[in-house]
């Protein structure tokens, strides 16, 4: 693969120990141009502005799908991902549904890993500290037509990252707005689905919450995502999650919290949640938690829920679920324990 590298690094000027999500950029990125029906060979050049015509079709129409994954340093120096398979083949389900060419797996997983290499230096050590890598792909063709592109670009960029959120969350149960309908692309990481849900999380802002937990488009009776994460809820010592299906994403952080909550013998439940049933067990102070997950977030506890005019504050606990299966992630993220999933993924 070729690899362009900068003659300076402007990794000395970074402040590590203070890095608000998504702000900083590593040296390098990859590129991988789609024209005439195929993929070139990706390369490697130092990061810097892309140069498209304002007539590229991913400026009008979003045609635009894109990943979140993030890559770990153990105490040995040694460079690990995170079940990156799947973002792999989600990457590849996003784009069919958005009429978008299907990206080879050889190039998608040398071309990260030839970039992860390169940016060692940029991956900290220490739980919590990660490196949040940024894999999307854009139609590039100058055409205002709306229909789908003739050329792409894959491109994937990386961000130092520590916490997402800086605490718990005051989230909002949506009664009018709604984040994704049955038939649509809730499921995909399309770059759309993100934006639309700017502004009625800028209205929950301004009650003093800082998310939204989506409700299903049809009813706005089923609880199924907060913000850009899956949610859980936890009644009694129950958890309780929605099931995936066209409107809800299929988050790999989700299916892992699954996974663990139920081999550390959690009471797991994966059914449709009414909002009746969180708000009753809410007022008879049977809802102990509500958390999100998502790459960039992890787990993201929640502090209080609000719907309507009411605001329902959640408990403190000792030896919460989300504490304990978070810290059982990190774990394997972070090659302190043993992984007997095979999530994790060696970087050498
Ligand atoms: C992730 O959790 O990686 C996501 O894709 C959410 C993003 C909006 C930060």
């Amino acid at each position: 693969m070729k690899i362009t590298k900068v003659e300076t690094s402007k990794i000395d000027k970074v402040d590590f120990s203070n890095l608000p999500f998504g702000s900083v950029f590593t040296d390098h990125m990859v590129i991988c141009d789609y024209k005439n029906g195929q993929w070139s060979e990706p390369y490697i050049k130092p990061y810097s502005e892309l140069t498209l015509q304002p007539s590229a079709r991913v400026f009008h129409y979003g045609q635009a799908v894109f990943e979140g994954m993030k890559a770990y340093k153990d105490s040995d120096g040694k460079i690990w991902m995170f079940r990156p398979e799947d973002n792999f083949i989600r990457i590849n389900k996003s784009a069919a549904r958005l009429a978008m060419p299907e990206l080879p797996k050889e190039y998608f997983f040398q071309s990260l890993e030839a970039l992860l290499k390169l940016e060692s230096d940029w991956i900290k050590p220490g739980k919590g500290n990660s490196l949040y890598i940024r894999p999307f792909m854009i139609a590039s063709d100058p055409m205002i037509a709306a229909s789908p592109g003739e050329e792409y670009k894959f491109i994937i960029i990386c961000s130092p990252a520590q916490s997402y959120y800086a605490g718990k969350v005051k989230v909002m149960i949506a009664q009018k707005y709604s984040r994704a309908a049955d038939g649509g692309v809730g499921f995909a990481k399309a770059a759309g689905n993100y934006a639309s849900q700017f502004y009625p999380t800028n209205l929950a802002k301004q009650k003093g919450f800082q998310q939204v937990i989506w409700t299903d488009a049809n009813t706005h009776q089923f609880l199924e995502e907060a913000g850009t994460m899956n949610i859980f809820f936890r009644i009694g010592d129950k958890l309780i999650t929605a099931p995936t299906n066209d409107r809800i994403l299929d988050g790999v952080t989700r299916k892992s919290v699954l996974q663990i909550a139920q081999d550390k013998g959690i009471d797991c439940e994966v059914r449709p949640v009414k909002v009746a049933e969180i708000i009753e067990a809410a007022e008879n102070n049977n809802l102990l938690e509500v958390f999100g997950t998502g790459t960039a977030a992890v787990i993201s506890e929640v502090s209080a829920v609000g719907f309507k005019d009411k605001v329902y504050d959640l408990p403190t606990l000792d030896n919460d679920y989300a504490s304990i299966i978070k810290n059982a992630i990190f774990e394997i993220q972070y090659n302190e324990a043993d992984d007997p999933y095979g999530w994790r993924y060696a970087v050498d």
